[in-house]
């Protein structure tokens, strides 16, 4: 009785692994190492001390992918694993295309063959496009403005689709917004390969000189300081939000979408004090043209989170800088080579 946490190494991934194990959950990770380390693993073991069974597989090859529902009695799934870099997204659609799609088409078909009825899905803010208000409901219009998010608008229908032909599957669509942060014990965090996109990471490089200064992508918009306004979620909060999810799904059928974000927005220059205030260093930073298809503002409306799964973030935005400070500050080259 094992729930499967595809990506399980990466990010978000990791640190669901240690909530699922908090909360008695057994577990089995697959992960082909595209954009995270083997290291995670010995890490996921020093704060959890469990041996967490692990898989390498390219889940875009079917016999592998079959392999792990031979091996173990899967009877939950929690599907993370999936290229997510938006920029690299534009530059090569038919790999996310080929990837994201082509591995959760093989999970669904493994699922059903081995009677494997209930997936979490690892679904993005991404979706709702450019909002026209805010803060997000989940019944908001969603579009997609990048073949990244068309990804994951494309595996939401995917899988409803799926719960339409067969009654007996429980979907849950989390819908993150910003995850940042870092498990506080410093050993687990965020490690992006090469130059960062996001802000947070970039700013943590920056901070620790390894890249010389901030882009702040525009300073013009519509918002209290001019910059872009984020919902930043502590990666904890977001990762206790997929143990509620499984609870959910074990009491109900049928798809659901829902936000995991905190309700509450932050622009990028508070991020930059946030980030100043708990590391003690100052962020260099100028001011740049705005990034082409950058809302001014998204923040959730997360509401139907803490009414159907009982969740709400308890994290504000100092403890997730105090916290991806000291991952920062302990990793400085994150899980190295
Ligand atoms: C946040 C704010 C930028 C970098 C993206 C993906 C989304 C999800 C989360 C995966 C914006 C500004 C950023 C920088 C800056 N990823 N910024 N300088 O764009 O809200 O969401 O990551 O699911 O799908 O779209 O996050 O961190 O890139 O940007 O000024 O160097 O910081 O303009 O206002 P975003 P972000």
């Amino acid at each position: 009785m094992a729930v499967l946490v595809t990506g399980g190494t990466g990010f978000i991934g990791s640190h669901t692994c240690i909530e699922l194990l908090n909360a008695g959950e057994e577990i089995v990770v697959a992960d082909n190492f595209s954009n995270s380390k083997p290291e995670v693993l010995n890490r996921l073991k020093k704060i959890t001390g469990k041996d967490i069974p692990f898989k390498k597989v390219d889940l875009c090859d079917e016999a592998e992918t079959e392999k792990l529902f031979k091996e173990y009695k899967i009877d939950e799934v929690i599907h993370f694993a999936g290229y997510k870099a938006v920029g690299e997204s534009v530059a090569e659609p038919l790999m996310y295309y080929e990837n994201n799609l082509g591995s959760t088409f093989n999970i669904i078909k493994m699922m059903k063959k081995y009677g494997c009825k209930r997936i979490v899905f690892s679904s993005s803010a991404t979706v709702y496009g450019i909002p026209e208000t805010v803060p997000i409901k989940e019944d908001f219009p969603i579009s997609a403005i990048n073949p990244y998010g068309r990804t994951k608008l494309f595996i939401e229908e995917i899988l409803r689709d799926l719960c339409v032909s067969d009654a007996d599957f429980s979907v849950v669509l989390l819908r993150y917004f910003n995850p940042i942060g870092a498990h506080e014990s410093g050993l687990i965090g965020e490690d992006p390969k090469g130059i960062p996109n996001n802000l947070m990471p970039y700013i943590c490089k920056v901070a620790a000189g390894k890249l010389p200064i901030l882009s702040v992508y525009g300073n013009d918009y519509p918002t209290r300081d001019g910059s872009g306004v984020r919902d930043y979620i502590h990666v904890v909060d977001l990762a206790k939000g997929h143990v509620c999810a499984l609870d959910y799904m074990r009491k109900n059928k049928g798809a659901k979408a829902i936000n995991l974000g905190t309700g509450n927005g932050y622009s990028v220059f508070e991020l930059v004090r946030a980030y100043e205030k708990a590391s003690g260093i100052t962020v260099p930073f100028k001011v740049t043209e705005r990034r082409p298809g950058d809302a001014a503002e998204c923040y959730a409306d997360p509401s139907l989170a803490k009414e159907l799964l009982g969740w709400s973030a308890e994290y504000g935005v100092d403890r997730m800088c105090e916290d991806v400070a000291r991952w920062q500050k302990m990793n400085p080259d994150g899980y190295g080579d």
